[in-house]
């Protein structure tokens, strides 16, 4: 078996980098919003981005997902030369999504004007800080996020594969050995 695909089926702490990656998710379990921010490199969202989620799809609801994230809010930072950015908000919203977390807002802007800030005018710097201030007033105060229809659903499909990989299985497998410690099968 290849190695790394073996230890991702293991445990996320196995991976060469989970020096990095670890603090990340570790913070992601206690913090309250989760604020996902890149720009758009090629229509999606940067390659660092993308290898962080990458490294944490071990805890998709496919395989070994946290309880937590069923109750997390994340929001979605997105900037891009053009105005829609619509594509590349959907690469980090669709890990979101997997990994179980239903309260996902997006906010993209285009920054027209330049490629980065010091290039823009103060018209268009404060029409962006004004969109990112009305977002952040909906975050003042602590709500925890529920399981919406969408995940409920996707993570009741996971369900019925991990029963029926048991059945398989003589010893369980690490995926499924944690919906058995959950006891969600
Ligand atoms: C390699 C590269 C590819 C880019 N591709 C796009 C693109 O496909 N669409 C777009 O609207 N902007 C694109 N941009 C513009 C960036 O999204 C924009 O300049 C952003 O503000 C850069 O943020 P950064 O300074 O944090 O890298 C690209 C920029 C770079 C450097």
């Amino acid at each position: 078996m290849n190695i790394r695909k073996g230890k991702f089926f293991k445990d996320g702490k196995l991976c060469p980098h989970a020096e990095y990656t670890m603090p990340i998710w570790n913070a992601m379990l206690k913090a309250d919003l989760l604020v996902f921010a890149a720009p758009v490199y090629a229509l999606h969202t940067r390659a660092q981005m993308k290898a962080l989620l990458d490294h944490l799809c071990c805890h998709w609801m496919v395989h070994r997902p946290d309880k937590a994230m069923f109750t997390k809010r994340a929001v979605i930072l997105m900037n891009s030369i053009g105005a829609s950015n619509r594509e590349a908000q959907k690469d980090i919203a669709t890990s979101l999504q997997w990994l179980g977390i239903s309260d996902v807002r997006c906010l993209g802007f285009g920054l027209i004007e330049g490629v980065n800030w010091k290039e823009l005018s103060d018209k268009r710097k404060n029409k962006i800080n004004r969109k990112v201030i009305n977002l952040a007033e909906k975050y003042v105060s602590f709500k925890p996020g529920h399981m919406g229809l969408k995940v409920r659903v996707l993570f009741n499909i996971c369900k019925m594969i991990h029963k029926g990989l048991l059945k398989k299985e003589e010893t369980p497998s690490a995926d499924n050995q944690h919906w058995i410690d959950n006891g969600w099968i």
